[in-house]
């Protein structure tokens, strides 16, 4: 190996562009670092020697494209995370009506699964669709097994109903049941470059455009806003905003929007 933890910086402009171009995530300068540790990891895994033939890989394999692009983001989330949420929605809405939700950047799962488990839990009808730019976080999805330290904000009777303890080797982890997953289609989806197809009544984009530029953000926004009901609601990530996008929503809480 003769990877010594370094990219000449016309390697990270590359690597940043091919990033940002992909999926819209900008890297600037202070996420060199970053970048080193994840192009290293992705080197060690495909027993790549140099960042050259590393770049000549990912413009040659569709596969490690992918698993390049999956490697330059950020997927940390975790359950019941900025949960106001789902508690202004429950409190707001009427369980009478049916509800189609999407969640535009849904990582692991975490995200839909702790909105299913609370509207079951309050007796809603409910469709959620999980979509994400990363196929390796919808398998995540798809296998709705986690490791428990990602469940700490559940209550335990919420804990205990709708999740599955494992044994053995599985001991400090569990899998979501049966009838929570049934009601969460899982799709891949890039913010940037895909058109939605469906219509719906709340839409939750949250702690992904913080990595994008504004003029990614609008188009992002404009899109999802396309996609909402009137009178639809738009949540975004608690230390995220839309100020200085255009849009047609109002605020009803901090970070959560509505559609006249
Ligand atoms: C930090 S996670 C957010 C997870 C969850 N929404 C939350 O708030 O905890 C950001 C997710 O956005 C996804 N992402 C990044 N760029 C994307 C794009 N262009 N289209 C769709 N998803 C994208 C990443 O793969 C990652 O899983």
């Amino acid at each position: 190996m003769t990877f010594e933890g370094k990219i000449s910086p016309s390697q990270f402009k590359k690597l940043s562009r091919i990033v940002y171009k992909e999926s819209g995530i900008v890297l600037n300068d202070k996420k060199y670092n970053l970048l080193v540790a994840r192009v290293s990891k992705r080197m060690r895994i495909t027993k790549t020697s140099n960042v050259a033939d590393y770049i000549s890989l990912i413009s040659s394999s569709k596969e490690e494209f992918a698993d390049f692009i999956d490697a330059a983001t950020t997927n940390h989330t975790f359950f019941f995370r900025e949960n106001k949420h789902c508690e202004f929605l429950i409190k707001t809405l009427d369980n009478a009506r049916p509800l189609n939700i999407w969640s535009a950047a849904s990582s692991s799962g975490e995200e839909p699964f702790s909105i299913a488990v609370q509207l079951l839990e309050n007796r809603f009808e409910f469709s959620i669709f999980a979509s994400d730019v990363s196929g390796a976080m919808l398998k995540q999805c798809q296998k709705a097994i986690y490791s428990i330290d990602r469940l700490k904000e559940v209550p335990r009777s919420t804990l205990h109903t709708y999740f599955q303890r494992g044994k053995g080797k599985w001991e400090n982890h569990v899998r979501v049941k049966p009838e929570v997953v049934k009601h969460v289609q899982f799709g891949k989806y890039n913010l940037l470059t895909d058109t939605p197809t469906d219509m719906y009544d709340i839409i939750f984009c949250r702690n992904v455009m913080i990595y994008f530029d504004t003029p990614t953000r609008q188009k992002v926004v404009t899109s999802l806003c396309r996609a909402l009901k009137p009178g639809g609601y738009f949540f975004v990530g608690m230390s995220e905003n839309l100020h200085g996008l255009k849009h047609n929503l109002s605020a009803v809480l901090p970070s959560g929007y509505r559609k006249a």
